[in-house]
């Protein structure tokens, strides 16, 4: 592509000088060697460089040269050529580079401005040389570009004589105008179904959609969950669905999954506790504690029978009651007081008791006992006199009256005895003359009595006796 035998101007001045230099040393040398003048001053003409070994050695070489090029005993740099002179040969650097010939540098055509590369190319700079490339928007072979009217986004496509555009991958059109292709909306990306496709200018990117994690063209679900990315209350479960996650409130929690709170069962009345039992709310749930008096899980709570449980604090002498979720104590009859402290009623005193006006009340622990008095009989509650006169229990002397009474009885001692009843003892009449004998008579005592007889004679009851004389003049008197 480009043409190392043209040179820049400033470098051909430089040259010309160097020569002009050279031509005028070897005028020199001529007028000194007049027997190789035509040949030499050939030499001197082309050559910009002698080496001054081979210049002294001229003479002595030139009746018999040995090529040093040919012989490889040249000092010539591997970037020049090496021509043979008669006696000695001369170290010429290659095009592209500079020096003496034994030493050669590359030249940079590109930065000394030598190269002949189009204004619009550019240069690369190559190991003795240069290359010419024309930049984009133009087309040529470098040395020569003509501005193309290929879009910015196709490739232009050199041909002979001509060129052609064609449109980047990307981009549709036809090469002068290049329009990009939307790999989104007409589904020829790769992008997986659960990613977002971003266009771009001649291509697309893939970006996973929320909830899912990946490259993009192929995503796969975060497990929100596990991974602890959620933002589930903690009183929530948390669920994993594809691309995102559900919160649920645990049992005995209400709210959105996100935010929970305590339901309180108790004061809802969502709970199951039996009727008899306390509903305490607890976080989340509650529980059912059966009230007094009752027992049971709390879901199911029984009377508790403090009666028969012996659980009661009734007193002793008092009567326990059981009742739905208690229990009642009541005095035992005979005994006052609030159930739990009963004393004993003394019935007799407070004459509340049912004895016999004849009996005697005895108050006992709770009761009362009615005892007849002496002289009656009963059950205490009735009582009636004994007879002790005809139920012959009386103590009266044999001589004696029984007389009942109410309660008792007394004696008499029969006429013709004395006594205090119970002892009798006969009352002699005739001694305490308190007879009625005549007093011609005679008073014979007996055992509660006496008799009179008539004294011998008289003649009469005893209580009246008359003489027998008496009797004639008894009859005298008629
Ligand atoms: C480069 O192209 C120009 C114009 O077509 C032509 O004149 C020139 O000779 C070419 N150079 C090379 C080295 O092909
Ligand atoms: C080398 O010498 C030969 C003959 O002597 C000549 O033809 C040729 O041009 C010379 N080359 C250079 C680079 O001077
Ligand atoms: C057009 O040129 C570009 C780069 O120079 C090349 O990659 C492409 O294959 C060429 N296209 C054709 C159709 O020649
Ligand atoms: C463009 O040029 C390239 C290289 O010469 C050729 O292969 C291709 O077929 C051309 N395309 C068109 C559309 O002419
Ligand atoms: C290329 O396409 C553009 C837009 O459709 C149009 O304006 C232009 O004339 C076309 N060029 C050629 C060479 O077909
Ligand atoms: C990618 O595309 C989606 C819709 O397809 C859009 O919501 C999102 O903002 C885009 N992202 C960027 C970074 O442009
Ligand atoms: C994808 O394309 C959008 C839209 O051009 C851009 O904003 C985003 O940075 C790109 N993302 C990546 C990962 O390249
Ligand atoms: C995207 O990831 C999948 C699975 O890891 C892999 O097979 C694929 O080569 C990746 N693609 C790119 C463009 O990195
Ligand atoms: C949530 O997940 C649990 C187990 O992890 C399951 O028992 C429950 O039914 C799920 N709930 C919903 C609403 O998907
Ligand atoms: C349970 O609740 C009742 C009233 O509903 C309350 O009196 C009782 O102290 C509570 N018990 C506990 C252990 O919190
Ligand atoms: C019932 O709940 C109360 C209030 O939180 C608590 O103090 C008590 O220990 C619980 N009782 C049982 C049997 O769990
Ligand atoms: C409570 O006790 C009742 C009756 O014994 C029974 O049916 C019920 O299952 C119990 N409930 C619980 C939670 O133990």
């Amino acid at each position: 592509m480009s043409d190392p035998t043209i040179e820049s101007p400033s470098r051909e001045n430089d040259r010309r000088i160097l020569i002009m230099l050279t031509v005028f040393i070897c005028l020199i040398a001529v007028v000194i060697l007049v027997i190789a003048a035509i040949m030499l001053s050939l030499i001197i003409s082309r050559n910009n460089d002698v080496d001054d070994d081979a210049k002294g050695s001229k003479l002595d070489a030139a009746v018999q040269d040995i090529d040093e090029c040919e012989t490889s005993i040249h000092s010539c740099d591997v970037n020049a050529f090496c021509n043979n002179t008669i006696g000695s040969y001369i170290c010429t650097c290659n095009p592209g580079y500079f020096g003496n010939g034994k030493s050669c540098l590359d030249i940079n055509e590109c930065t000394t401005n030598v190269h002949n590369c189009d204004a619009n190319a550019f240069c690369d700079n190559t190991d003795g040389s240069y290359t010419c490339a024309c930049s984009p928007g133009y087309t040529g072979n470098g040395t020569s570009c003509a501005g193309h009217n290929c879009d910015a986004n196709a490739f232009c496509n050199n041909t002979q004589g001509s060129y052609n555009c064609t449109c980047s991958p990307g981009y549709t059109g036809n090469g002068t105008s290049c329009i990009d292709i939307n790999e989104c909306t007409t589904n020829i990306h790769n992008c997986d179904a659960n990613a977002f496709c971003n266009n771009t200018q001649g291509s697309y990117n893939c970006t996973c959609s929320p909830g899912y994690t990946g490259n993009g063209t192929s995503c796969i679900d975060i497990n929100e969950c596990t991974a602890n990315v959620h933002n589930c209350d903690a009183n929530a479960f948390c669920n994993n669905t594809e691309g995102s996650y559900k919160c649920t409130c645990s049992p005995g929690y209400d709210g959105n999954g996100i935010s929970c709170t305590d339901i309180n069962e108790c004061t809802t009345n969502v709970h199951n506790c039996d009727a008899n039992a306390f509903c305490n709310n607890t976080q989340g749930s509650y529980n059912c504690t059966c009230s007094p008096g009752y027992t049971g899980n709390g879901t199911s709570c029984i009377d508790i029978n403090e009666c028969t449980a012996k659980v009661h604090n009734c007193d002793a002498n008092a009567f326990c009651n059981n009742t739905q979720g208690s229990y009642n104590c009541t005095c035992s009859p005979g005994y006052t007081g609030n159930g739990t402290s009963c004393i004993d009623i003394n019935e007799c005193t407070t004459n509340v008791h049912n004895c016999d006006a004849n009996a005697f009340c005895n108050n006992t622990q709770g009761s009362y006992n009615c005892t007849c008095s002496p002289g009656y009989t009963g059950n205490g509650t009735s009582c009636i006199d004994i007879n002790e006169c005809t139920a012959k229990v009386h103590n009266c002397d044999a001589n004696a009256f029984c007389n009942n009474t109410q309660g008792s009885y007394n004696c008499t001692c029969s006429p013709g005895y004395t006594g205090n009843g119970t002892s009798c003892i006969d009352i002699n009449e005739c001694t305490t003359n308190i007879h009625n004998c005549d007093a011609n008579a005679f008073c014979n005592n007996t055992q509660g009595s006496y008799n009179c007889t008539c004294s011998p004679g008289y003649t009469g009851n005893g209580t009246s006796c008359i003489g027998k004389l008496s009797c004639l003049m008894y009859l005298k008197l008629f």
